[in-house]
């Protein structure tokens, strides 16, 4: 029972194309290893600065391990979104800190949104317009100012990858109807979203995904160390993997922490969302879930003969006599994925 994500088939098209200006194939994959590692040296010794995008490399990157990695990391959280109707009644989409518009390629897959792209750097629109004309946005911005918001009620604000540097999202976006927000899963980013969270729910923001609840989230208020995150398996393509192999890091799985929030309230559902990886102890496995603001576990002892696996990430049924133990909640059965 794995969740397997991978990029919108689409891209591969555009990607050989814009790697051939470069005089590159998705099979130079000493080349294209060598323009990765280089903007991931350059992430992690320069954390502070813009992406390099002027420079041949970091765009290279980008096409090739960024937007990729990226893309399917969003394609399982709209996923999630259209499992819970999120997107009903949006039309519109700005995409802050769109980079190469990833979460607009990837949302424009799935539904028709009219996209306004907000990215202070210029080469990467120019990207977009010549490899992936697949994709028609209504309009890139270039300056930090606000976008002129044409319809709040119906836009929703996607902020993907692009909140790192802000403590808060911008004014103007709190007049939006819906936000995506999705940072990476590091303790600091992810615990800094749950704050976020917080705000957002006094500023009258319900959430939709992956709380099922509105209460103070247990992984801030209950533990020092942990943050939501989500984990799903790359289906990654065979160039990737050859790329991947001259690289130190490896991405069988990717993790991200994200919300899903909208002014209007979300259906109420009677289901826990799986926050942990299952963690096998003695006599017995233990997961985490979130339904509420205690810190809890979805537990079941070895002598109930229970196999399972559960994706992290997924939701699952509660039974309402379930027995709790402590912060424990022990299985007599399966476990039932909400669908
Ligand atoms: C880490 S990249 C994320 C790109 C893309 N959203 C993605 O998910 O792959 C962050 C992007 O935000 C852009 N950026 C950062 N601050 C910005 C600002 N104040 N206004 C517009 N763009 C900004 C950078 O140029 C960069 O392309």
């Amino acid at each position: 029972m794995q969740r397997q994500f991978t990029y919108p088939p689409s891209f591969e098209d555009s990607l050989t194309k814009a790697l051939a200006s470069y005089q590159l194939t998705l099979k130079d994959s000493k080349a294209l290893a060598k323009c990765v590692q280089a903007l991931s040296d350059f992430f992690i010794h320069k954390p502070d600065d813009a992406t390099p995008w002027h420079e041949t490399w970091a765009q290279v990157a980008y096409l090739c391990y960024y937007l990729p990695l990226n893309a399917t990391r969003l394609g399982a959280i709209i996923e999630e979104a259209e499992k819970r109707n999120f997107f009903a009644g949006l039309e519109r989409v700005i995409d802050f800190g769109a980079g190469l518009a990833t979460a607009s390629l990837t949302l424009s897959e799935k539904r028709s949104f009219k996209f306004q792209l907000i990215e202070r750097a210029s080469e990467p629109q120019k990207i977009i317009e010549k490899f992936f004309p697949q994709f028609q946005a209504e309009e890139w911005q270039r300056t930090f100012s606000a976008p002129k918001l044409k319809d709040p009620g119906k836009t929703l604000a996607v902020f993907s990858y692009s909140l790192t540097e802000l403590s808060d999202i911008p004014d103007w976006a709190y007049q939006c109807e819906a936000l995506m927000l999705v940072e990476p899963s590091t303790q600091q980013d992810g615990r800094k979203l749950l704050q976020l969270r917080q705000k957002l729910l006094e500023n009258g923001y319900h959430v939709w995904a992956p709380c099922t609840h509105e209460g103070p989230c247990p992984l801030l208020t209950q533990s020092k160390t942990d943050w939501c995150h989500d984990r799903v398996h790359f289906a990654a393509p065979e160039w990737f993997n050859k790329m991947e192999e001259q690289l130190p890091m490896k991405n069988r799985t990717l993790t991200m922490s994200y919300l899903l929030m909208r002014k209007t309230p979300a259906q109420k559902i009677n289901a826990a969302r799986v926050v942990g990886d299952q963690l096998k102890e003695k006599g017995k496995d233990r997961q985490m879930i979130c339904r509420g603001s205690e810190r809890e576990f979805l537990a079941w002892m070895h002598k109930s003969k229970i196999e399972q696996e559960i994706p992290r990430g997924v939701l699952v049924e509660i039974p309402d006599d379930i027995q709790k133990v402590s912060n424990e909640l022990r299985l007599a059965k399966k476990i039932e994925e909400y669908l």
